[in-house]
């Protein structure tokens, strides 16, 4: 009957999934005991970094073709749209990160990963400098290799305007240990509000945690921060969890300003009833060891008291990007970032760089999204570089053969078939598949462009369309199951409140 085979249907749906996750865990596991070699014949491609642009770009090149090298500071790829729930530990922080080498240990041709950090790209000699910046004994120093491509990837750096209280004082959200001071301080705030012997000042400005900025990153942080007040610390800190208060300062008129103008009128309604303060026309002039001073909207300044500020101001180039800038000054022109052309070659420099994400500087919004499209499109890209060098090869070798009616016919064959592969070089074509933030609550918001129409939504299930669109783009199996025991394990157990050190 109907029962036996739905039990039928399940059973063998259960058994299809067991033997698929299976093979998925032991391929995580296991990379080809073989590679192939450096090719001293190939062309060596460096990258730089190892974050969305990068990574996007090892993952899917053909190594057959090239000698990758790829230099970053960092041996992972972290996932940065999952990072703000690192700082109340919602995630652990490896849940969201991917070992570059599980990435590089699959490809067809071993790739070398340095650890390090790139110290300057000299576009004429065709050199990159790093430095092996770790404080072991015995540092490398500093090392030149030459490369015949360059992908410039290495994003951007916090925005500070030059106020050098936030460097001395702030605290930034943009790398995982970025996250974990934040997860720190919020924890000693909260301890040291509940010592005994202080004035009731003393402990309202501990248990103020001020955001600055606007943007998806500060909206982020703070509902996540007001999660946790709600969630655990209520449980945990009786005493002292009330008179926490979150505020978030923007300079603009009002926050969000990328997303539609309903979302932002349903952020601040969702804000308000989870007692976000919310400062627009607030700008932030200066910031010391226990407040933070702003300018208000009739102009006066304002002394706020604060035990935790999160500076999410924004983004700008990098001291290497300026000086990449700087070398090429009569083409970089723009501050913002370096500039291409629509392959996404560096201007100055097409013949041999290529920039992408954050460092660039193109009509695409800095945002994950657009570097991975940008990743996945130059892997293309040298697709067909490898492409039109052979066929080029073929016909340097063919004209040196003597003359004949068939070296004639095959000249032109391969000029045409060279004509035809040139023209797979397509420009770079951006792909909006719409933005989302998570804003409290399991609460999350969404623009989606459909056609010329902007879908928008807000709201609970909008909070699960997050979690599993994030969810499903997470780099592999082991990081899909981190993240779903880490929620498992938050829903059974909470968040953890220990200030580890
Ligand atoms: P990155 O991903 O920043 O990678 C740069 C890489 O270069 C890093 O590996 C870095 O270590 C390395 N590097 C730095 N300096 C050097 C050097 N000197 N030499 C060599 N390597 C170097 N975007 C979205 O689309 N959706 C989101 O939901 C989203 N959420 C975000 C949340 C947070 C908290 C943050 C901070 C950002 C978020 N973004 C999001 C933006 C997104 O992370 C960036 O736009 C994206 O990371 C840009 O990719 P990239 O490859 O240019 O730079
Ligand atoms: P942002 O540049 O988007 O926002 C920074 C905000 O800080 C701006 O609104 C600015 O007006 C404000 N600001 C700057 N200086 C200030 C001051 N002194 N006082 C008060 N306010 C000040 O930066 P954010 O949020 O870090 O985002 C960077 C990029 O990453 C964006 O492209 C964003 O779209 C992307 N991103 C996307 C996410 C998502 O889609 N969920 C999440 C996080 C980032």
């Amino acid at each position: 009957g109907f029962f036996g085979k739905a039990k039928l249907v399940l059973g063998y749906g259960s058994l299809a999934f067991l033997v698929a996750a299976g093979y998925f865990i032991y391929e995580a596991n296991h990379p080809p005991a073989e590679q192939l070699p450096f090719d001293p014949s190939k062309k060596t491609l460096v990258i730089l970094g190892s974050g969305w642009g990068a990574t996007a770009l090892i993952d899917s090149i053909d190594t057959q073709d090239y000698n990758v090298v790829v230099i970053s500071p960092y041996n992972y790829f972290l996932f940065t749209p999952l990072l703000p729930s690192v700082t109340v530990g919602t995630l652990n922080g490896r849940s969201i990160t991917q070992p570059t080498r599980h990435i590089v240990r699959y490809k067809d041709r071993e790739v070398q990963l340095l650890e390090a950090e790139a110290t300057k790209v000299d576009p004429k000699s065709k050199t990159v400098t790093f430095e092996d910046k770790s404080d072991m004994y015995g540092s490398i120093g500093t090392v030149q290799i030459p490369y015949d491509y360059l992908v410039y990837a290495v994003g951007s750096q916090n925005q500070t305007f030059g106020i050098e209280g936030v460097k001395k004082h702030g605290l930034f959200l943009k790398e995982l240990s970025d996250a974990e001071s934040i997860r720190r301080r919020l924890m000693d705030c909260v301890e040291k509000a509940s010592l005994l012997g202080q004035s009731e000042e003393e402990i309202d400005r501990l248990l103020h945690f001020v955001v600055v900025g606007g943007g998806p990153t500060g909206v982020e942080a703070s509902s996540e921060f007001r999660d946790f007040v709600r969630d655990d610390l209520s449980k945990w800190y009786p005493a002292v969890s009330g008179r926490v208060r979150v505020t978030l300062i923007e300079a603009l008129p009002n926050i969000l300003p990328s997303f539609s103008k309903n979302l932002v009128e349903f952020t601040e309604h969702v804000f308000k009833e989870n007692e976000i303060q919310i400062l627009t026309k607030h700008m932030v002039k200066d910031v010391d060891e226990k407040s933070v001073t702003v300018q208000d909207p009739t102009g006066k300044i304002v002394n706020i008291p604060t035990g935790m500020l999160v500076w999410a101001a924004g983004n700008t180039a990098r001291p290497l990007t300026r000086d990449l800038q700087e070398q090429l000054k009569d083409e970089q022109t723009n501050r913002r970032g370096l500039l291409v052309d629509d392959n996404l070659r560096l201007l100055g420099a097409e013949e041999s760089i290529f920039a992408i994400g954050d460092a660039a500087a193109t009509n695409a919004p800095p945002t994950a999204q657009v570097a991975n499209q940008q990743g996945r499109y130059l892997a293309g890209i040298f697709e067909s570089l490898a492409r039109i060098d052979r066929v080029e090869a073929k016909l340097i070798k063919t004209r040196q053969q003597p003359e004949s009616p068939e070296k004639t016919a095959e000249i032109s064959r391969l000029e045409r078939k060279l004509e035809r592969t040139k023209a797979t070089l397509k420009p770079f074509h951006y792909t909006n598949r719409g933005a989302m933030a998570y804003i409290g609550t399991e609460q999350a918001i969404l623009d989606l462009p459909y056609g010329s129409v902007q879908l928008s939504s807000g709201g609970f299930l909008t909070g699960l369309a997050w979690s599993s669109a994030y969810w499903s783009m997470l780099f592999g199996i082991r990081c899909r199951a981190s993240v779903a025991l880490d929620w498992l394990h938050v829903r059974i157990f909470g968040r953890s409140i220990e200030a580890l050190r």
